[in-house]
């Protein structure tokens, strides 16, 4: 049994938080209900690490082989407050106990309302607003789609390169990469036209160039192939996830809803993986001032429960028509009361702030670590969303096997890591915005280890 250094009880006082190898990892028993699992879970489900969990908090995860792990992941930037958060935890429990579901559209309750009023306060802009609450963040792209449509008469949506918006057939379409998220799961949804992302790392002649010509680029691509009139909607996430952590330069988000807004466009920030103090604001387009028209988010807003939202101008909303909106589940009274615990515990702990210091302590050490190891190509992010880039030495070629092999190795070690990326060469740090310091710093070493072990 190895046991390391414990932590301050910093995040969350339920569980000691420390790593702790108690097994090989997975230990026996997680190996044993992956057996159980194969037989009756469809494989299409995939996992990143196959340990079982049976307790989560803070910034570890307790498996069923008695061992904790670091948690460098938070479920994909969904437990930002912490798993089982204690506001969070106390007011679902308060929730279910006095109704689980009514359905908003039959009859309704507070906590919805209320939800939409924090999205109406936290989210950019000082227009009016109105929301409507879904499921997940596919739902809410779709209905984000459904909507900008609605108001505009168009039907064109241009997304980008690198874009992930979902898994559903119209957020299919939007999201750029075909394994595995569309291999031959199509025809998908219609007028749907991409873009070249401004991915500095890789924008033909560099750097300068994507900061000097991608905007002008992008919106004479829409002009010449699509026509700005017929264009319903531009979506974007201002910093992409799956697609690799990839943050435009300056300037780019701003022109592009300049752009939106001098031709009727409506500007959609998919902020679902970026949102709720991830990247050290309340929402990634506020970095730059950006505005949009309409702002989807699901994942850290209610502390792992399922629940999505659309946001926007109230003229842009209020076009669709009475029953135009909605779902069964959308808006459930448990994750509603869920979200408001995690808003309060944003609030309260100024985890944007945490964001921040997150990257204060990260950036120098992942900096030293691709001064050190040439296969880094790329150190970005913002806030507690940062990322590695991985390629053959001197090149931009993707190096996804050294990618794999560096996360195998800290999944070994107790860290959980996740990879990310077009070509699977990106390695992704997203933990709960609430992780000790020392913890923090811990899973930063195992990282190290693990590059000067492949
Ligand atoms: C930017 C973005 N949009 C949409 C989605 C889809 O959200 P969900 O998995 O809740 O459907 C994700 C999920 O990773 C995402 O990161």
């Amino acid at each position: 049994m190895v046991c390391f250094m414990t932590d301050e009880v910093q995040g969350d006082a339920r569980l000691a938080q420390h790593r702790h190898l108690a097994t090989e990892i997975p230990g026996p028993r997680s190996r044993e209900l992956l057996a159980r699992r194969e037989g009756v879970v469809a494989r299409g489900v995939s996992h990143v690490l196959p340990v079982f969990v049976t307790d989560a908090g803070g910034g570890v995860l307790l498996d069923v082989d008695g061992n904790s792990l670091i948690d460098f992941g938070a479920g994909i930037a969904v437990v930002s407050v912490g798993n089982a958060a204690p506001r969070v935890a106390a007011r679902v429990a308060e929730q279910a106990a006095r109704f689980t579901h009514t359905c908003f559209m039959v009859t309704p309750y507070e906590s919805y309302v209320e939800v939409c009023e924090e999205l109406a306060r936290r989210t950019p802009g000082s227009y009016e607003k109105r929301s409507a609450l879904f499921n997940s963040g596919a739902e809410a792209v779709e209905n984000a789609v459904k909507i900008a449509r609605h108001a505009t008469g168009r039907q064109a949506v241009v997304a980008f390169d690198h874009a992930y918006h979902g898994r559903t057939n119209l957020t299919m379409a939007l999201t750029a990469k075909n394994m595995p998220y569309k291999d031959k799961f199509g025809p998908f949804a219609g007028e749907i036209y991409r873009m070249p992302m401004a991915y500095p790392l890789r924008w033909p002649g560099g750097r300068e160039a994507c900061q000097a010509n991608a905007l002008d680029t992008v919106k004479s691509l829409i002009h010449t192939q699509v026509g700005e009139d017929n264009v319903a909607a531009v979506i974007i996430e201002p910093i992409q996830g799956e697609g690799g952590f990839v943050v435009p330069p300056d300037g780019f988000l701003p022109g592009l809803a300049d752009f939106c807004r001098e031709h009727g466009i409506v500007f959609i920030a998919d902020e679902i993986q970026t949102g709720f103090c991830r990247t050290g604001d309340w929402f990634a387009c506020e970095h730059e001032n950006v505005v949009p028209d309409l702002v989807t988010t699901a994942k850290g807003i209610a502390g792992g429960l399922p629940l999505a939202g659309v946001t926007g101008r109230a003229e842009i909303m209020d076009s669709v028509h009475v029953g135009g909106l909605g779902g069964t589940y959308g808006g459930n009274p448990i994750a509603c009361a869920a979200a408001l615990g995690a808003i309060e515990t944003m609030a309260a702990e100024d985890l944007a702030g945490k964001a921040r210091r997150i990257a204060d302590i990260m950036l120098p050490r992942l900096h030293g670590l691709a001064e050190k190891y040439p296969v880094i190509a790329d150190v970005r992010g913002r806030g507690a969303m940062l990322a590695i880039e991985l390629t053959k030495p001197g090149t931009l070629d993707p190096d996804p096997a050294t990618t794999a092999a560096v996360s195998r190795a800290c999944h070994q070690a107790g860290l959980v890591t996740l990879t990310c990326g077009t070509f699977g060469n990106v390695i992704r740090f997203l933990p709960p915005l609430v992780i000790g310091e020392d913890l923090l710093n811990e899973g930063l070493s195992i990282l190290e280890d693990a590059f000067a072990a492949v």
